[in-house]
């Protein structure tokens, strides 16, 4: 097991994490969920979308993704109380499996992790740490006065099965000063440079026009990067889609192989 992130950021987005901020530690205790769950239908759709048939030589060929746009991790990635949270699996309404439900309105997220080539990345590994329904981070540098919710998670690390799909539930996070409901991803894959990048929601669109990260985005990256919810007949949860998609390697930024 490995990785622990150790950044310095800043959530009010006056610095973006740098490839050689980023640094990698060992860590224990904290079980990499497999979500073999997805199928590939999303995958599908968007290859599908993208391609283009060549009519004199009959071929099909692939136009680039767009790249999923990074974004500041902030300065409540989960260390050192990641190493204090016992729980890391991909059901975060709750810690342990039978324990009390957090509060806040559940989702259900699902998605996909690929190249710019639409290939999906088997393996890659997608942590997450988000607020929970006050608003508030679980980690010492957030000032933030709101109540902590004793049964939520807070972090979660996921590995991608070989669809290049992962899956977590969790709540819609709370605002907090400066920032419109966000949650925050750290994705590596290798071969690929990281990816920290932040989900956005769309019922929040006021409130996303005004915040200070998500207005730097362009038109397409605003769009890559925030989910609709909806409620499928007969499901318990608001479901959403995100799929991020990563930048070819380049030598000199390139993630060693996991070990
Ligand atoms: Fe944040």
């Amino acid at each position: 097991m490995r990785d622990t992130l150790n950044y310095q950021g800043n959530d009010q987005g006056q610095s973006e994490p740098r490839p050689d901020q980023l640094a990698i530690s060992d860590r224990d205790g904290n079980q990499a969920m497999n979500a073999r769950i997805w199928n590939r239908r999303g995958f599908i759709g968007q290859a599908s979308a993208v391609g283009a048939m060549l009519p004199w030589v009959g071929q099909t060929i692939a136009e680039d993704l767009a790249q999923t746009p990074g974004q500041t991790s902030g300065p409540f990635y989960p260390v050192p109380e990641i190493a204090k949270q016992p729980h890391s699996d991909a059901d975060l309404t709750r810690r342990a499996a039978d324990g009390p439900l957090a509060e806040g309105e559940m989702i259900d997220v699902r998605g996909t992790v690929v190249g710019i080539d639409g290939r999906p990345l088997s393996g890659a590994i997608v942590e997450l740490w988000q607020a929970c329904h006050s608003g508030r981070y679980q980690h010492q540098a957030d000032s933030n006065q709101a109540p902590l919710d004793p049964n939520f998670q807070y972090w979660a690390r996921l590995v991608c099965d070989p669809e290049g799909a992962y899956r977590f539930q969790s709540i819609i996070p709370g605002k907090y000063p400066g920032r419109t409901p966000h949650i925050h991803f750290r994705v590596v894959a290798e071969g690929f440079p990281e990816l920290v990048t932040q989900m956005y929601f769309q019922q929040f669109g006021e409130a996303n026009q005004k915040d200070g990260i998500y207005s730097r985005l362009s038109m397409q990256q605003k769009e890559s990067v925030t989910v609709s919810l909806a409620k499928q007949e007969g499901a318990a949860r608001l479901q959403g889609d995100f799929r991020m998609v990563l930048a070819r390697a380049a030598t000199d930024r390139a993630t060693p192989p996991m070990p």
